[in-house]
């Protein structure tokens, strides 16, 4: 039945996408973190920081910058602001800033 061929081949084109997504997450967290994460930049950190966290080169931060250590500096800025970025606490919605921080530590060098 050509049918239960193509269900068949979806299956396996569904199974080697989802390995794929898995591979390029790493371990944790998990990769609705990183999604939601990069919605929310996409939002309101991109015009600043830079599309897919490329910087612009000018005067924000290179966010590929930060390291796993470095998430309490990572959380005081956004969260109160520093220098000429505002402070985004009352902005960003529960869970916000660990989907960032998901997104940010995954995605760099991307
Ligand atoms: C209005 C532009 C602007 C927006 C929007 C913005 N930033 Fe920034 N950001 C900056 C600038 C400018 C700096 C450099 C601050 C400094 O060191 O003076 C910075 C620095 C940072 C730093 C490094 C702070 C440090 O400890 O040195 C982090 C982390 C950061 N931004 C994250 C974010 C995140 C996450 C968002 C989205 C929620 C965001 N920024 C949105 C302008 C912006």
């Amino acid at each position: 039945m050509p049918q239960s061929h193509f269900a068949r081949l979806a299956r396996v084109v569904a199974v080697a996408v989802l390995a794929s997504l898995s591979a390029a997450a790493g371990a944790a967290p998990p990769a609705g973190d990183q999604i939601r994460g990069a919605r929310v930049y996409r939002q309101f950190c991109q015009h600043c920081h830079g599309p897919n966290l490329v910087n612009p080169g000018t005067v924000s931060f290179d966010l590929r910058r930060l390291r796993a250590e470095d998430y309490p500096r990572f959380s005081e800025s956004v969260m109160n602001g520093k220098g000429n970025m505002p402070p985004w606490k009352a902005t960003l919605k529960e869970g916000d800033l660990d989907a960032l921080w998901a997104y940010i530590t995954t995605a760099r060098g991307g």
